[in-house]
């Protein structure tokens, strides 16, 4: 891939996307699948990989869309990043509905052997754990820190070694572009895991950023380099708030430039993965009706700016 190519021409191991099934077989296919091909070295399941996903109840797995983003990614030579074993959204009623530690212990335990098991050798990298922190450094009131404490991330990457031992085990979470007490907690908590000789690979800084705001990306990336993690840039998009100007895209062109030299700066940064292909398919859209046009490609799978931003950063 041109991207992809580039990327690892500076010595990293991919320029990576999020996909799932229905982008292989919708009606935008041959764009997606032609674009995939050309610049992306890395693929991420959008949801497909997630609890509500793969296990609705108890003992009832689906793997139908999550397989064929795997054998997709597999078939075209692509590594795949696992999004996302243990993380509170996307999750069914029937884990939030679990009142007992050993139960709860147990049902991450099979959940986790289950779906790396089935994957085993086929996904280089796992984000094990997702968004614990919330925005002042405290842990995330769910279901599995009510009823475990902190303990529910050694469990779960306990689990992750043991069903697949060659695998990158990552921990990820957003806002971690920019000072505060969330970075700091989870810097403090790395910490306290490789202490404990918790089995942990990675850090993922999901990069949900806004146009203008993304100067303080390259030394939040370099303080989590210095936890002595792998860390990567799993999630990224730029939103910009509407209208959309064409001086709003140039502004893009620089800010994706800035974040993608911030990882080539960075030697412990790995790669990067946008979150997604054209701003048709984003997930932006509804969650930030203010906001728009995210990612590299247009509504019409035009190359944007954006796009030569990266590329330039590449060169
Ligand atoms: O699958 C149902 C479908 O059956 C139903 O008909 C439809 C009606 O709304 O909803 C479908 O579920 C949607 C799901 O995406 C699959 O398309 C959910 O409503 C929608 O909320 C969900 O959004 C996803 C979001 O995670 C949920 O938290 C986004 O696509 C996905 O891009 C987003 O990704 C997250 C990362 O996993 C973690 N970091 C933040 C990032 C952005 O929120």
């Amino acid at each position: 891939g041109l991207l992809d190519q580039k990327m690892k021409a500076k010595g990293k191991r991919y320029f990576g996307t999020a996909l799932d099934a229905w982008h292989l077989s919708g009606s935008d296919q041959s764009n997606i699948k032609m674009i995939a091909g050309a610049d992306f070295g890395a693929i991420t399941h959008e949801n497909s990989l997630k609890w509500d996903a793969v296990q609705p109840q108890q003992g009832n797995y689906q793997f139908g869309n999550a397989d064929a983003v795997v054998n997709w990614a597999t078939s075209n030579n692509r590594l795949l990043r696992g999004h996302t074993l243990v993380w509170h959204s996307q999750l069914p009623q029937w884990v939030h509905n679990i009142n007992s530690a050993s139960q709860l212990t147990q049902v991450i335990q099979n959940h986790i052997n289950t779906v790396m098991g089935r994957y085993r050798g086929r996904i280089y990298a796992w984000d094990v754990v997702n968004e614990v922190f919330e925005e002042n450094g405290t842990f995330r009131n769910s279901v599995f820190y009510r009823l475990l404490g902190e303990n529910f991330i050694d469990i779960a990457f306990r689990a992750a070694r043991n069903a697949d031992p060659n695998a990158k085990l990552y921990i990820n979470d957003y806002n971690l572009d920019g000072p505060g007490p969330k970075i700091d907690a989870m810097i403090a908590l790395i910490g306290r895991l490789r202490s404990r000789g918790v089995p942990i690979d990675g850090v993922g800084t999901q990069a949900h950023l806004i146009l203008g705001q993304v100067g303080g990306v390259q030394s939040q990336l370099q303080r989590l380099a210095g936890t002595g993690l792998d860390v990567a840039i799993t999630e990224l998009d730029i939103r910009i708030q509407t209208p959309v100007t064409a001086q709003k895209l140039d502004q893009q062109y620089s800010d994706y430039q800035t974040v993608t030299r911030a990882c080539l700066n960075v030697p412990r940064c790995v790669g990067i993965s946008v979150w997604g292909i054209s701003d048709k398919h984003s997930w932006v859209d509804s969650t930030f009706p203010s906001y728009d046009a995210p990612l590299l490609w247009d509504d019409w799978f035009n190359r944007k700016n954006a796009y030569w931003g990266v590329d330039n950063a590449l060169n």
